[in-house]
């Protein structure tokens, strides 16, 4: 099973949620993470997303960012999209029922996890938390398929 998680820039929410999940997962599973927007390709997580993982347990720091590909449809069994912008812009480059099938909004109800990027360290620990939390049912999910 592969999963990837999807955000704007890739060096703040997907690569906290790449962290968490492959975490509480391990090493039976693969869990990526990339970007709609190409600005950060190539970059480690911005230092706040990596100091609130590190501060809950979770490295992110050698993660290195890359811009989301059509080829990841075939690549991932699943991909969780941070924000209904993320989400039109993945289902947006699909091309089969199939590749439509696999993209979802991480939280439920079609919420958004906020984008942190231009708040302060407050917006990094909220992100982590609501990240935390879903990732939980998606391992009872996944479990119990
Ligand atoms: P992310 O946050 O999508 O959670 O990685 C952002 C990072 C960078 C930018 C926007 C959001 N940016 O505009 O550069």
């Amino acid at each position: 099973m592969k999963i990837l998680m999807v955000c704007l820039g890739n060096i703040c929410r997907s690569p906290i949620a790449e962290g968490i999940l492959q975490s509480k997962l391990g090493e039976s599973f693969t869990v990526h993470s990339a970007g709609t927007g190409d600005w950060h390709v190539g970059q480690n997580p911005d230092e706040r997303a990596i100091a609130i993982s590190k501060k809950y347990g979770v490295d992110i720091s050698k993660q290195k960012a890359r811009q989301f590909q059509k080829k990841d449809f075939e690549e991932y069994d699943l991909i969780y999209a941070m924000d209904k912008s993320n989400y039109s812009d993945i289902l947006a480059l699909a091309t089969t029922d199939e590749q439509k099938a696999k993209v979802r909004m991480i939280l439920k109800e079609e919420r958004s996890v906020p984008d942190p990027y231009f708040g302060d360290e407050s917006g990094f620990d909220e992100v982590f938390k609501l990240l935390d939390e879903i990732t939980n049912d998606i391992v009872s999910e996944i479990n119990t398929q």
